[in-house]
This record gives structure tokens, sequence and C-alpha cells, in this order.
């Protein structure tokens, strides 16, 4: 089983969406798929979960924290690790953790148990500051983030856990391109040289994403008219591409169900 928890510095960078579309995008594949929303205050990744079912639409099956309302005390840790024990007993193939802004125990031992470490941002310059600058620099935010992977990769190696896989995905990227758009992608390449994550992942800036907490529907779902449009064709294959890489399994790109 792989554990793929979804982070980032900030609110709104697409964490959840990317968490509902991986997870739905495996269970399609016919991947056992747990997924576990840490999100206490927005619960986005529950409601879509809900309202799937609700809509009769094969979902990852929901993992509850029980005591997620009781936030855990600062080193009390290790509330999630029987919970991915469990999964790995139950036979899930992927446990997808999404999670919220913060610095709550939770969130560190969600990225300490990941295999693979997605974080969504925009393109913009609030982002690639939020998520990389060093934490002595003096404009470091107060909530660091590369603070915290370079924390769990520190406390991995002197664990002996296998070196995990970051990836960084650029969300709501334009179509078009722009000086601000070439400007960051140059950005995150030097930081991915310098600090060693994938920056290859890219989703679109589509409504067909921006639609899934209407009825629990994606992109991967039969549409209503019946009529896959080509960015929902498009939408498809992006998120695919990511899938292939996190489970190693080839897809052909197709407009069928
Ligand atoms: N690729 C995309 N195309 C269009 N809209 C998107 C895309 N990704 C995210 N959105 C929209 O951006 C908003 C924020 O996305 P989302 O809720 O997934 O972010 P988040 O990181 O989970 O936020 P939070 O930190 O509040 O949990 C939502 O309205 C969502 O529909
Ligand atoms: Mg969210």
């Amino acid at each position: 089983m792989q554990v793929i928890t979804i982070s980032g510095f900030k609110g709104g960078t697409g964490k959840t969406t990317l968490a509902a579309l991986i997870g739905v995008a495996a269970v399609q594949d016919g991947l056992r798929v747990a997924a576990l929303d840490l999100d206490r205050n927005t619960r986005n990744l529950t409601n879509f979960l809900t309202l799937r079912r609700a809509s009769g639409l094969a979902s990852p099956d929901h993992v509850m924290l029980m005591d997620l309302d009781r936030p855990a005390k600062r080193k009390s840790g290790k509330r999630l690790e029987p919970l991915v024990h469990m999964a790995r007993m139950d036979g899930y193939d992927l446990l997808i953790i999404d999670t919220s802004s913060g610095a709550q125990t939770d969130i560190y031992e969600a990225h300490l148990l990941a295999d693979v470490i997605i974080t969504p941002m925009n393109e913009s310059p609030a982002d690639v500051h939020g998520l990389f600058t060093p934490p002595k620099a003096q404009s470091a935010p107060q909530n660091n983030y590369r603070d915290l992977i370079d924390t769990v990769r520190f406390d991995r190696m002197r664990a002996r856990m296998p070196v995990q896989r970051w990836h960084v995905c650029r969300n709501r990227a334009s179509a078009l391109p722009t000086r601000i758009g070439r400007i960051i992608s140059d950005q995150i390449d030097n930081m991915a040289a310098e600090t060693g994550f994938d920056s290859s992942w890219q989703l679109r800036d589509r409504v067909a994403h921006r639609a899934i907490s209407l009825d629990g529907r994606t992109v991967f779902d039969e549409p209503a008219d019946g009529h896959l449009t080509m960015s929902e064709i498009a939408g498809r294959s992006e998120v695919r591409a990511m899938l292939a890489e996190l489970t190693g399994l080839q897809y052909s790109v197709s407009a069928a169900a």
C-alpha cells in the first residue's frame, strides 16, 4: 500500500481537489482506495465523498480518525499509525490523506508516514515564498513548510525509513503562456534542483475540476448529458498521468469512461 499525503503551506491551493481526482481515478482503475480527511475545519473531502455516495458514484472508502475533533497535543503523535496499519492489513492499494494548512501533530505524522507527498501550488510568487523559503531566512513564514519537509526527511532517515517521493503540482495552470507563469516555472525548477522534488506535475484550471463538489461528479464520471467536452477529456489525462507515476500503471488516453 502507498500512503499519499497531500499538503501545502496555504489554503485553497487544490489539495482536496487533487485528493478527490486521484482517488476517483484510482478507484475507476480497479484499485482499492481509502481516503482520510485531516481538515477539521472544512471537511471538504468528507463532503465530496458523501455527495458521491448519495449520487451512487464509485468512491474511495472514507476512513475516519475518530477523535479528529480533539486537536492532537504537540508531540503526543502516533494517532495515524494504527489507522495506516489497519488500512494496510485491509488490503488497500492507496491511502490518500488530505490535510489542511497548519502545524498540528497529525499533519506532521501524515508526512512522516507518507510514501509520497504531493504539494499543489498556484503559479504565484506568494506560493513559491510560502513553500520554499528556508526556515532561517528573514522573511520565512511562521509555519514553515520547508522546515516541516526537512524535519520529516531527517526523522525518517534517523528511523532508517526509505526516502519518500515529493511531487509539487502546479495547479490551476493557465492554458496560455504568461510572463509570470514562465518566471514561476523557472523558480520552481531551481527549487526542485535545490530541495529535491519532482516539478513536472500540472493540473490546468478547469470548470470541470471546480464543479466536483456540486454532486461529487468528476471528469471521470459519465457526464449528465452523455457528452464529454475536450476539457474534460484533457482533465482525465492530466490526472491519469499523475496516477501512472504514482502506481507505475500505464494508461491509454481515450474518451471512453
Ligand atoms: N484545477 C482546478 N481548476 C479549477 N478550479 C480548481 C482547480 N483546483 C482547485 N480548484 C478550485 O479552487 C478552490 C480551492 O481548491 P481546494 O478546495 O481543492 O483547495 P484546498 O487546498 O483543499 O483548500 P483548503 O486549504 O481550504 O483545504 C476550490 O474552489 C476548487 O474548486
Ligand atoms: Mg481542502
